[in-house]
């Protein structure tokens, strides 16, 4: 099997190099707006923004900067197959301006711009990032009532285009390969995800401080669960804010296909110089996932539980029929193509 995946350096707010309706799945990060690192992103966007911050008119600059990312859910709405899912990694904001401390629900309002575009909303995620700081109540002091709670978990909101799910030929074998174990499906599937350690690295950040600054990476876990919930075989993600192409890898490492757009070139060449990696982390993905599972049967069995089925392609017992035809894949070898790479994938080799 092989799959493509594509990186432009470009504006997502435009994005016709990406036809209509010929992604499945979307999962990605944008600039969180009115947090401070992306505010000269988001001014270059749209001067009127920088305007807004320095009159310290928060809401307006609020407003304005979720119009820009409006402009790229315009573009999911017309990429996207009807069915298919955008996840949206997000996370509120805290911030003084002019004086005044409050919130801006970033989830709340990209919900809305969802919602306005025809999409319906699905039980959304929160998850916790693993790193928290130990200063993190300094000055809210220890006499009420003006202390305020420090934010540590972001949303993943989940839509879907349009009223109907998609559909699939009966027993297509591309979706019951991408099955999931029931295990996985019991912690993958919970609304609170705290288990996200960080743990699954991406094969390479960039050297750069400034740069690695700027990413704003979030964990492989994230995309690669996502995509391994919400798409099946053969289907192709998209990622409009790619960063340092996170997704990319995960699909990769998934046996998607991906398309990513990027403002940054300089993310590109980081990407590249780990590509090498991909073969073997793909590997380590899957053997993981079986050495979670096997060691998930010896539990079960300690408590005295059984399982009524066996797996077709691998030594063990499952819990439901479903799970039966799982087929985990790697990555054999990836060529670099003009406007990304080509990937070959091969059955997970076990030994
Ligand atoms: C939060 S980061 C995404 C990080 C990514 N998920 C990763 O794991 O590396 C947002 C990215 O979106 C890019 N970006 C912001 N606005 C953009 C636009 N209009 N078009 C394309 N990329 C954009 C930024 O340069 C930044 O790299």
């Amino acid at each position: 099997m092989e799959t493509t995946h594509r990186v432009f350096v470009g504006d997502s707010r435009d994005l016709s190099a990406v036809d209509d309706e010929s992604v499945e799945l979307v999962v990605t990060s944008p600039p969180y707006p009115m947090i401070e690192m992306w505010d000269d992103l988001f001014t270059e966007l749209d001067p009127a923004i920088g305007d807004a911050l320095a009159a310290g008119d928060g809401y307006d600059a609020f407003e304005a900067m979720h119009a820009q990312l409006e402009r790229v859910w315009d573009e999911l709405e017309r990429v996207l197959v009807d069915g298919g899912i955008a996840c949206i990694n997000v996370g509120d904001a805290t911030r003084s301006v002019d004086g005044s401390f409050r919130v801006y629900p970033n989830h709340a309002r990209v919900l809305e711009a969802f919602e306005e575009r025809g999409f319906e909303p699905l039980p959304d995620v929160l998850w916790r990032k693993p790193a928290n700081s130990a200063a993190k109540f300094m000055g809210s002091g220890m006499i009420p009532p003006n202390a305020y709670v420090t934010l540590e978990h972001e949303y993943i909101l989940v839509f879907r285009k349009g009223a109907r799910s998609r559909e699939f030929e009966p027993r297509a074998d591309r979706r019951y390969e991408a099955a999931y174990f029931w295990e996985e499906r019991n912690r993958w599937f919970t609304d609170v995800w705290t288990d996200v350690t960080g743990e699954l690295q991406a094969i390479d950040r960039p050297a750069d401080d400034d740069l690695r600054e700027r990413s704003a990476a979030y964990p492989l876990e994230i995309p690669y669960r996502l995509i391994c919930m919400y798409s099946a075989y053969g289907d192709t993600v998209l990622d409009p804010f790619w960063g340092t192409g996170t997704t990319t890898l995960a699909a990769m490492c998934a046996g998607r296909n991906s398309v990513g757009s990027e403002l940054e070139d300089a993310f590109l060449a980081v990407f590249d110089d780990g590509i090498d990696e991909v073969p073997a982390l793909s590997r380590s993905v899957g053997r993981a996932r079986l050495e979670r599972h096997r060691a998930f049967v010896d539990r079960r069995r300690g408590e005295g539980k059984g399982f009524e089925y066996e797996a077709d392609y691998y030594d063990t017992p499952v819990v439901t029929k479903m799970e039966r035809g799982i087929r985990l894949r790697e990555v054999r070898a990836v060529d670099g193509i003009e406007d990304g790479y080509r990937v070959e994938h091969a059955p997970l080799s076990l030994e």
